[in-house]
């Protein structure tokens, strides 16, 4: 049977990637800003066999916990694609969406209890941005969804109000001056006193910045990864590290070694491995600032440097993880099987990519002893998970 090019449905519940679920005459859909409970008419977009990608055109009845968006740009900018969800249901469909990963792709029947912790600020929270500029149209802001158009935004209600001032003088430059002088792409990000912006521009900096977070100081700057939500990560670092201590722990994806300083305390060696040399080069700096000189920083590929670890190491008791949005590489899984640690943590920003590389875990022989969540993006489907796993 064709599938129809409108329809009217009703929206189930959130899935993975943050579409909203609806059924029709045989048909999946999936349906984009949507709230659980809404009865919309959508235009069908995309077709692959029996599933349909669909926008709304018409909300007939909201659903329970639909509120109006406050930004301008929302269903164009594509920053934020839950501010149609009041925060309550934010939350849960969050947590649906992890324990939909965990049952559906990990296969686990009774995943645990997921402990959700949430934002802080639930808008004005992004010390982080990157914006673009197109010459052409002289738009500046983020890339509209599913596009490279750039659309403008003048006002963004997740960012920092430093950053936002940043925002405000990138546009007072442009329309005073000529477009050609300004960069397309432009980083900014805010520590406890300072910002800095690549690539420098007006009266702005490259300049290295730091951030207090659980009694220790990390230094960045705008060209090198770092969290973007300050204010929740002294709870992810707990949650990561827990009470652990030991003799030697991994710090795999260590960037600028968030999680390497804690574990340098804990523990009477630590290793960790980053491929960006400019977040190594930070995390050596913050290592030696804490006087912490247990820890090495390896600047290298992950996957290549556990492949020359075999038989390294007698005993690893702690590994932590935390990969970009693809998650562990099979080398990466093997290589940390390979290394046999009594305990792993795996911090993750996708449950789906973690989902498929935990079963492969609990297939190998570990048992998943907890997980958390932390709302580091209010607004957008995005969350942070924590899954802790025990050698049985
Ligand atoms: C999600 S960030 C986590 C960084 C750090 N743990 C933190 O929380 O600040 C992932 C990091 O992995 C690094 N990375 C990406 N691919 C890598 C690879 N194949 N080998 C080593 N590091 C990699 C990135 O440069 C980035 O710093």
């Amino acid at each position: 049977m064709q599938p129809p090019t409108f329809a009217t449905v009703t929206i189930e519940r959130i899935l993975p990637g943050g579409l909203g679920l609806a059924h029709i005459e045989g048909f999946t859909l999936f349906v984009g800003l949507a709230a659980p409970g809404d009865v919309v008419r959508v235009r069908i977009n995309r077709i692959r066999g029996k599933v349909l990608w669909a926008s709304i055109e018409e909300i007939i009845q909201p659903g329970p916990e639909r509120v109006e968006a406050p930004c301008p740009y929302f269903g164009v900018c594509g920053g934020c694609d839950f501010q149609q969800l009041s925060y309550r249901a934010q939350l849960k469909a969050k947590t649906e969406i992890i324990r939909d990963c965990l049952r559906r792709i990990a296969q686990i029947e009774s995943p645990p209890e997921i402990a959700m912790h949430p934002a802080l600020q639930e808008w004005q929270y992004r010390a982080r941005a990157n914006w673009q500029l197109d010459p052409v149209t002289q738009r500046l802001g983020y890339f509209e969804s599913g596009s490279r158009r750039v659309c403008d935004v003048d006002v963004c209600a997740v960012l920092a109000p430093r950053l936002q001032a940043v925002l405000g003088r990138v546009r007072a430059e442009l329309q005073a001056g000529s477009v050609d002088d300004l960069p397309r792409d432009i980083r900014a990000v805010v520590g406890d006193d300072d910002l800095s912006v690549a690539p420098p521009l007006a009266e702005f900096q490259l300049s290295d910045i730091s951030l207090a977070i659980g009694g220790e100081t990390y230094y960045f700057n705008a060209e090198s990864f770092f969290q973007a939500t300050p204010g929740l990560l002294e709870g992810l670092i707990a949650e990561a590290i827990r009470d652990v201590r030991g003799e030697l722990a991994i710090d795999l994806y260590s960037g600028a070694g968030l999680f390497t300083l804690p574990l340098a305390r804990r523990f009477t060696r630590v290793f960790g491995v980053e491929v960006n040399t400019r977040a190594a080069t930070y995390a050596v700096r913050n290592l030696q600032h804490a006087r912490l000189e247990n820890a090495e920083i390896v600047t290298g590929d992950v996957g290549q440097w556990l492949r020359g670890q075999a038989g390294s190491f007698s005993q690893v008791d702690f590994l932590l993880l935390d990969p970009p949005r693809a998650g562990a590489e099979n080398i990466v899984i093997k290589g940390i099987l390979e290394l046999n640690p009594h305990h792993i943590s795996y911090v993750s920003c996708d449950p789906a990519t973690l989902a498929r590389d935990l079963k492969k875990l609990l297939a190998a022989g570990y048992a998943l002893s907890g997980i958390a969540a932390f709302d580091m993006f209010p607004q957008t489907h995005h969350v942070e998970t924590v899954a802790h796993l025990e050698r049985i």
